[in-house]
């Protein structure tokens, strides 16, 4: 009763975020209503495993009783204060140098917002700024990756190059460039290492040329996973090899670490795992675990102190209401205690356990290739594992896989091509992790049996 009037609530008030909005309207909303550890409950009664942490958020799990006395203890004491006018709040300023304590290298300085879309329109501001005050104006292009994810504000679609995120919207614009993602599985120099190196850089240097030269182009930005374009991994010193090149070129490095920092992949940030320090990098997220929305910029001593001698005693425009709100940093102090307090130590052994599961279902006829890194994975299904050739799109895989694995008590990511997403809490528990494996399968074994998959495979 009480679902059925949400749904039709649900159905004409809520928008909902990359919706198919006549499609939502006809298949009405799935209502969660509570969380525990790594599982989920709808209004149904039906208990799932978070496969996916909610949306590659809650790195620390549901009902984590410390985050939450975290977040009333600070409405309580203050529940805001503005960063404005000089004024600021303890949590704030204690999250913010401790996250520049754990951070790589000299990314001492911290600009907090309130997620990932406006961390990166943020660091495009900051990257203007900062050639502005170098006396290089014209450094003004930006380019990303093919498969790339970097948010939807108004800059950061026109970023990302997931073909919804434009279409109708008049974005990329025209300072915003593209340059092929090294995608190991499908690049068409195959899937060595050094050859995929050698030509993202090739690539990226022909896109600088076109654009004019270094003069010309601002900053290069990379996951070091494609969260969003499929979990796409490049190969180990692809990022170090594009920082590099960066640095030679004089142009700035951001990594979107929006997905990968805090736990996701391993570490608190996986360009640790890279060794490479960028110039800045955009979080949210595991920042807060999604108990409370929350985004940080980090930023580089060089440009840090370069925005700041330009700028002088002039005030540097850029500034959000809810920037450093005293309660979100409140809980991303819980939370980054639960992580050095043995969450980051659970989620490196469950991530293992997870890509040697998913690593099991190789042999499964309908999966292509695995892939991931910690707590981060994904499996690309074909019906022809020498050709690679996707899921038939008429058979819907997205919708299909997420819907069946949802009947399993799984919550996964199906992505349009038949890319199964996985990201679950970093919380699980052995028997957890094994059930995801299990329930894959299970949905592997459904898919295989559709007459369209089955006509596909001959
Ligand atoms: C790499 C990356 N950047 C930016 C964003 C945007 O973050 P938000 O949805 O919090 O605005 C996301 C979201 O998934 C992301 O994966």
């Amino acid at each position: 009763m009480l679902s059925n009037s949400l749904v039709e609530l649900d159905r004409r008030h809520l928008i909902h975020p990359v919706a198919s909005w006549r499609g939502h309207e006809a298949a009405g909303v799935r209502v969660l209503t509570s969380g525990q550890g790594a599982t989920v409950r709808d209004a149904s009664g039906k208990e799932l495993i978070d496969g996916f942490a909610g949306l590659w958020c809650v790195n620390a799990g549901y009902g984590q009783e410390s985050v939450v006395e975290a977040a009333m203890k600070q409405m309580r004491e203050l529940p805001y204060a503005t960063g404005y006018f000089g004024l600021g709040s303890e949590p704030a300023i204690r999250l913010a140098a401790r996250l520049a304590d754990h951070a790589p290298g000299d990314l001492n300085h911290i600009y907090f917002t309130l997620g990932g879309s406006d961390a990166v329109d943020s660091t495009v501001r900051f990257v203007r700024y900062f050639w502005h005050a170098r006396g290089l104006p014209q450094k003004d292009q930006f380019v990303t990756l093919e498969y790339g994810y970097h948010g939807s504000s108004t800059a950061g679609a026109g970023l990302t190059a997931i073909p919804a995120f434009h279409a109708g919207f008049g974005v990329p614009y025209d300072w915003q460039h593209k340059i092929p993602s090294p995608y190991p599985y499908r690049n068409p120099v195959g899937e060595n290492p050094a050859d995929i190196i050698a030509q993202s850089k090739a690539q990226l240097l022909a896109k600088v040329e076109e654009l004019g030269g270094p003069e010309r182009v601002a900053a290069f930005y990379a996951e070091p996973i494609q969260g969003s374009g499929g979990v796409i991994v490049p190969p180990k010193g692809w990022m170090k090899a594009m920082r590099d090149l960066c640095a030679e070129l004089d142009i700035l490095f951001v990594v979107d670490e929006v997905i990968t920092a805090f736990g996701r992949t391993g570490p608190l940030f996986a360009c640790s795992e890279d060794d490479i320090v960028p110039d800045m990098i955009t979080t949210a997220k595991g920042l807060t675990s999604a108990y409370v929305p929350m985004g940080a910029v980090f930023m580089s001593e060089k440009v840090y102190q370069t925005i700041a001698d330009g700028a002088g005693k002039a005030a540097v425009g850029h500034g959000y209401t809810y920037s450093a709100h005293p309660v979100s940093a409140a809980v991303g102090l819980a939370v980054l205690d639960l992580y050095e307090g043995g969450l980051l130590e659970n989620g490196r052994r469950m991530g293992e356990r997870l890509q040697a599961g998913l690593h099991s279902l190789k042999d499964h006829p309908l999966v292509g290739d695995v892939r991931g890194r910690g707590m981060l994975a994904a499996i690309e299904l074909t019906t022809d594992k020498a050709k690679k050739t996707p899921l038939p799109a008429a058979s819907v895989p997205s919708t299909r896989i997420f819907d069946r694995a949802w009947d399993a008590g799984l919550v996964i990511r199906a992505f349009a091509w038949g890319v199964i997403g996985y990201a679950p809490p970093l919380c699980c528990t052995e028997a957890e992790i094994d059930a995801i494996i299990e329930r894959t399968r299970n949905v592997l074994d459904l898919t295989l049996e559709d007459p369209d998959v089955r006509v596909a495979l001959r």
